[in-house]
Order: C-alpha cells, then sequence, then structure tokens
C-alpha cells in the first residue's frame, strides 16, 4: 500500500517536472501583434437596449436595401424570410401559438441589440466590412420589411432606441440582485 502511494507521489512529481519544462520551452512563432487603440475602438463597442454606447451615423431602409441585396440575401433569404441561415422577419404574433416562430422582429425586444449583433457579427463570412451608416440602414430595412418602420424613416443613435419592438412587453424583468440592471427573461 505504502509503496503504492510512494509510486502514485513520485508519479505526479515527474508528471509535473514534465509539464514544467514543457511551458518553459513553448515556442514563440512571432506571429500577430498588438492590437493598436484604434483597433481596439472599433471593436470594444457594446450598446444597451437603451442605446448607450450607439456610434454617430445614420441609414434608411431605402437605403438599406441595397446592403442587404449584396451582404445578407445570400443567407438570409432577398426578403429576410430566411434561406440557409435563420429568417430574420415574421412571426409575430406566433410566439404564444403551438408553433412559435423566434425572428428578430417577432422575439426581440430591442431594435439596439441588432445593431450591436450586426456590428459585431455580420454578415457571418467577414464581419466587421460595414460602415456604421450601412448598418443604421440594413438594420432600418429588415425592420421596414416587416413594417417596423417606414421606408425613409432616418435611424440614428437617438431614433434606434425609440422603435417600438413587436415583443417588447414580452419579457419580465429579471430582478435578482446580481444579473445587473438589463436583465430580462421571457415571459411565458
Ligand atoms: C454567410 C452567411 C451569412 C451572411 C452573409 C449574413 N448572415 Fe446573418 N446569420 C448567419 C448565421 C449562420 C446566423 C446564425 C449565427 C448563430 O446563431 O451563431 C446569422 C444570424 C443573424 C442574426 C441573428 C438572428 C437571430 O434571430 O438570432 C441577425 C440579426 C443577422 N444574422 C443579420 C444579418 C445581416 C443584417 C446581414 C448582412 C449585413 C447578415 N446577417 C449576413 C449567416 C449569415
Amino acid at each position: 500500500m505504502f509503496s503504492r502511494i510512494r509510486a502514485l507521489v513520485l508519479g505526479l512529481g515527474v508528471i509535473v517536472l514534465l509539464l514544467g519544462t514543457g511551458l518553459a520551452q513553448s515556442p514563440h512563432y512571432k506571429v500577430g501583434s498588438a492590437p493598436s487603440e484604434e483597433q481596439l475602438k472599433t471593436w470594444s463597442i457594446t450598446i444597451l437596449p437603451d442605446g448607450t454606447g450607439l456610434p454617430e451615423g445614420k441609414g434608411t431602409a431605402a437605403e438599406g436595401k441595397d446592403v442587404y441585396d449584396r451582404r445578407c440575401s445570400e443567407c438570409h433569404g432577398n426578403k429576410a424570410q430566411g434561406a440557409d441561415s435563420s429568417a430574420l422577419i415574421g412571426g409575430q404574433g406566433s410566439l404564444a401559438g403551438p408553433k412559435p416562430l423566434k425572428t428578430v422582429t417577432s422575439y426581440w425586444p430591442y431594435a439596439t441589440t441588432m445593431w450591436d449583433y450586426v456590428n459585431r457579427a455580420m454578415p457571418f463570412d467577414t464581419p466587421g466590412i460595414l460602415t456604421n451608416d450601412q448598418i443604421y440602414a440594413v438594420v432600418a430595412y429588415v425592420l421596414f420589411l416587416d413594417g417596423i418602420v417606414e421606408e425613409n424613416q432616418e435611424l440614428n443613435r437617438e431614433t434606434l432606441p425609440k422603435i417600438q419592438m413587436p415583443n417588447r412587453d414580452g419579457f419580465v424583468k429579471d430582478d435578482r440582485p446580481d444579473v445587473g440592471p438589463t436583465a430580462h427573461t421571457p415571459n411565458r
């Protein structure tokens, strides 16, 4: 028994030693570089539901159609109805029924979240290529396709947070003290 424990301790010691030398010798590939302040500024954007953090810029649905057709329709369908990737519109009023269709326009409580999401992650294959104006415009176009904004209604950092999304009241405030001031959970 004693010798087994000793063997185990010895074995562990050897493993720790090996790991130690491995770490000490981990190679330097000399790739990559530290991001500049300027790059960090463009990536490090967090937009809250109330619009805090939204940058300057503006766009209308009329302007966004072109962006959408070139950058989004291939995956989300020519009218945002869904293709290889999910539908962005449709499903309003379906959430409480037997076949809920969760889309940006039927489910998301805030339009500002779409700005943040597109800015971070879309187009899926080349995120980061859109300008702020193009993002305001393409968000306007998707909302326009589901009747939430007018074709020539300008979206900017003041007007976007005021858009009343259809499911705004479909969530209850999550008031547990540790989850922060803006957390909500679905109301069904
Ligand atoms: C190459 C395909 C592709 C392109 C192009 C693309 N998307 Fe997407 N999009 C996706 C995929 C895949 C997802 C789901 C990602 C996930 O769940 O992680 C997604 C998710 C989304 C969502 C979240 C939908 C939800 O209900 O969760 C939004 C909003 C969105 N895309 C908007 C856009 C917009 C606007 C554009 C054009 C600027 C765009 N996408 C271009 C593939 C694409």
